[in-house]
């Protein structure tokens, strides 16, 4: 049997055996019900990144979790990675624009499965997770430090220069070429920790792989609002074009309508990002990129800013989305149902951009709104919180370190 003709038949089966309270049982049609399907199975595989060579290395990560919380990267000792994004919170920092040194103007996104991203950052300044990590260590408003300055730190701790020599071998002499070759190698070893910043599985998961199995009984145990909810988020509310796939982000950039004027200007999203990338030494056209194919650099080679790409902010991952509040690139919703009501009021004539007639008013009623975001909230780990403590909580203890 073809994989569409097993998912009508898991939708065929669901429909026969519906409960018996007929006119409240959720039907979805052969499209919905593929569009569902490919939200799954989760979790995936895990993430290797071949641009850095110590993807998913146990050293690298011991290393990259100690850097992740350590304060003294940043000159004045007190901003560090967690500042922002704390296991406490999803990793995200719960205001609606960030503040490290300095303030932001952008949201700080949660962390969780970012090792899926193929761009980074919400205007995709990035092409990888390592070269996006050196980004807020070099930034005057976030950490504000320099090669020079995370070089020192990492030498001058007996516990950092044990995990490091662990991971990478000697730091060499100082010198500016070392340094930086040490800063990308922490970039490097805290993008193998955050890879591992996997969420668990959620109700929204469970229902899902019970529809692929044309489980009636077990498809039934997921509320039914939540199941009303999938509908016109799989349906007519298109939302699952751009929340696509396993991680419900399809990767891609677009102009959702939320205005991009920020204190002093505009925020002029995926057109600077582009721009960004290019200019940006760590790329994976750089020296720096692991991955000997070349294989990994194409994406980077072809991206071109377009005058469509101005206002474009990347389309978020919408796993655990419950948790980390407020939402969009610039923190403009405090809740769920402000989102939910902002596309149900979009102004279609407000997006500039030629791709986004998936967006149109969907003149939610108050119960549809409540439908949506009871899905919306269905796609929480209920352990998330546990795994987001469980990483950070191990020791930082250096095999090496009584010897030295
Ligand atoms: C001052 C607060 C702050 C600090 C400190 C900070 N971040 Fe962030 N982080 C943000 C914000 C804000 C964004 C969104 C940036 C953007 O789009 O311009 C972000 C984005 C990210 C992303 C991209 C997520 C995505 O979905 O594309 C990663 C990865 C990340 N941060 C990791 C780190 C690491 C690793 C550190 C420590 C070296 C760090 N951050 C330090 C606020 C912070
Ligand atoms: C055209 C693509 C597209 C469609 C269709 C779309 N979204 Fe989005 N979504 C995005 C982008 C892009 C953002 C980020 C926009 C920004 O920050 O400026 C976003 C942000 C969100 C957020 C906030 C997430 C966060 O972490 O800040 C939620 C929740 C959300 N969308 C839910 C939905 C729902 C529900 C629908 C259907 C009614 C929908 N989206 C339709 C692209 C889309």
């Amino acid at each position: 049997m073809s994989q569409m003709s097993r998912w009508i038949a898991a939708a065929m089966v669901l429909a026969a055996v519906a409960p018996a309270a007929a006119d409240e049982a959720v039907r979805f049609d052969e499209n919905e019900t593929a569009m569902i399907l490919r939200h799954g199975p989760w979790p995936q595989p895990p993430v290797r990144d071949p641009s850095n060579r110590v993807s998913g290395n146990p050293a690298a990560i011991a290393l990259g979790r100690a850097l992740f919380f350590e304060r003294r990267l940043s000159p004045g000792g007190v901003v560090s990675c967690a500042h922002c994004h704390a296991a406490s919170r999803s990793w995200t920092d719960a205001r609606a624009q960030a503040a490290g040194i300095g303030e932001l103007v952008r949201n700080t996104p949660s962390l969780w499965n970012v090792g899926r991203n193929r761009w980074f950052g919400w205007d995709g300044g990035s092409d990888s997770l390592w070269s996006f990590a050196i980004r807020p260590i070099l930034h005057p408003a976030e950490m504000g430090a320099d090669a020079g300055h995370v070089a020192l730190s990492l030498r001058a701790d007996r516990q950092l220069a044990c995990l490091y020599e662990g991971a990478f071998g000697l730091p060499g002499n100082r010198s500016p070429a070392n340094d930086e070759r040490v800063l990308v190698n922490a970039a490097k070893a805290l993008a193998a920790y955050v890879e591992t910043f996997v969420s668990g599985r959620t109700p929204f998961d469970d229902f899902r792989d019970a529809l692929e199995r044309g489980d009636a009984a077990s498809a039934a145990r997921y509320p039914l609002e939540a199941q009303r909810g999938l509908k016109i988020f799989a349906g007519r509310g298109n939302c699952a074009m751009c929340h696509f796939g396993p991680n419900f982000s399809n990767g891609e950039f677009h102009d959702t309508g939320i205005p991009f004027f920020v204190k002093g200007g505009v925020d002029p999203g995926r057109h600077a990002g582009i721009q960004r990338l290019g200019a940006d030494r760590f790329n994976l056209l750089g020296n720096y990129n692991d991955d000997r194919s070349g294989d990994s650099a194409t994406k980077t080679r072809h991206v071109d800013a377009q005058h469509r790409n101005f206002g474009e902010f990347k389309t978020p991952s919408l796993r655990n989305v419950e948790l980390s509040a407020p939402y969009m690139h610039n923190g403009r919703f405090a809740t769920l149902r402000e989102v939910v009501l902002h596309y149900s009021e979009i102004r279609a004539d407000r997006l500039h951009s030629d791709g986004e007639a998936l967006l149109k008013p969907l003149k939610l009623s108050p119960r549809e709104a409540d439908d949506l975001v009871a899905f919306l909230r269905s796609l929480t780990d209920p352990q998330a919180e546990q795994t987001a403590l469980a990483l950070s909580g191990i020791p930082n203890r250096c095999a090496g370190s009584t010897s030295r």
